[in-house]
């Protein structure tokens, strides 16, 4: 697995990441470790995780994935360090209206609240999961200012954010010489593509890191699923999330693309799956995609992805084939 910088910092991260929202919901326990066991003996050491998590699972759930996570850092010999470990808050996660957001009490209340769950005293990144209007961008990047100089942070991220609220994020943390959101996490695959518009250029021109998720569209873009009723037990089915993702991605258009994909990629002789994983990574703005799995024997095409290049003239044809979805109106 190659590594690659994580942006301006002088932190390399492995060039997939390990995303765990299945965790402790879709996945039992066992099944959320040998997931975890599968990406670490493909190469993969960065994890990304959130206080949230697990997706679409009841209230009870909160904070299970994160428990998760700790548990497996405690086994098999490994050591906090032989990962590179991220998380997020913002969502409500205690009992209290104000247990919510990116205002100087949660964010400091949530972290410890993470740290504790993961079983360490750091993380190696701290995102906001979400913009939240009701807070001044100030009062977010000073607390999580003062969380990497307190050491229980190294650096601060964010997700979700438009291009200009990370641009005047960064420019407000100019101006008060503070930590800077070093990376964003937006969705990112070839049926979401309206950030390559003003997000991406953005990125590369402040040399903020691109960690994506859904870069396989919730599994629409391994070909599996089909026009009709979701499959039972898959994303598209999942207790509270199935609604987000159907409204996401389960439309006839989405699957007419899908069907043209699945073409390129058999002309290509390349897993749609594996080709998926590829486009994400060519895109040279991109650090690290977020891959998910519900099933350990998932992740195979997805990190094979990261073995070997897509071709320049594949590249090209799915560019053009999926250049609809650069649009904002494809938004959902
Ligand atoms: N910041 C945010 O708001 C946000 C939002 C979403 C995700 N994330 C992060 O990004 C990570 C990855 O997101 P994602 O899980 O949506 O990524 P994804 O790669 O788009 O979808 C992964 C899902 O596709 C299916 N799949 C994967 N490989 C497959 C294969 N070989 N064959 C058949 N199906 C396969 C599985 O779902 P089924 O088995 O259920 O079909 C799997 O859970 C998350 O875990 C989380 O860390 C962040």
């Amino acid at each position: 697995m190659d590594h690659i910088r994580f942006g301006r910092t002088g932190l390399q991260v492995s060039r997939l990441c390990l995303g765990t929202m299945t965790f402790g919901f879709q996945c039992d326990d066992d099944t959320s470790f040998a997931i975890m066991d599968a990406a670490y003996e493909g190469g993969i050491t960065f994890f990304d995780t959130a206080d949230i998590y697990p997706l679409g699972g009841p209230t009870a759930t909160i904070g299970r994935t994160e428990e998760l996570v700790g548990s497996w850092l405690q086994r098999g010999g490994r050591t906090r360090d032989d990962v590179i470990l991220a998380t997020k808050c913002f969502a409500r996660t205690g009992p209290h209206t104000w247990d919510q957001g990116n205002n100087r009490k949660n964010i400091m209340r949530a972290i410890d609240a993470s740290l504790k769950r993961l079983g360490t005293d750091y993380v190696d990144l701290y995102q906001i999961h979400f913009y939240d209007p009701n807070v001044h961008v100030d009062e977010t990047l000073q607390a999580m200012d003062d969380l990497v100089r307190s050491g229980k942070v190294r650096y601060i991220g964010c997700s979700n954010t438009l291009a200009y609220q990370l641009a005047r994020s960064i420019g407000r943390s100019e101006l008060h010489s503070i930590s800077r959101f070093e990376s964003v996490q937006p969705r990112y695959n070839m049926l979401f593509r309206e950030i390559e518009r003003e997000l991406l250029p953005l990125c590369a021109e402040e040399n903020v890191a691109v960690i994506p998720y859904n870069p396989l569209a919730g599994g629409m873009l391994t070909g599996k699923h089909r026009p009709g009723a979701p499959t039972e037990g898959t994303r598209f089915t999942l207790g509270r999330a199935q609604g987000t993702y159907t409204d996401r991605y389960w439309h006839d258009a989405m699957f007419d693309s899908v069907e043209e994909i699945r073409a390129v990629a058999e002309d290509a002789g390349v897993p749609m799956t594996t080709l998926a994983v590829q486009w994400v990574l060519a895109n040279p703005v991109i650090t690290s995609p977020i891959i998910g799995a519900s099933r350990p024997e998932q992740l195979a095409a997805s990190i094979a992805g990261a073995a070997a290049d897509i071709a320049p003239d594949v590249k090209a044809r799915l560019d053009e084939l999926t250049a609809v979805y650069r649009q904002g109106d494809h938004d959902r």
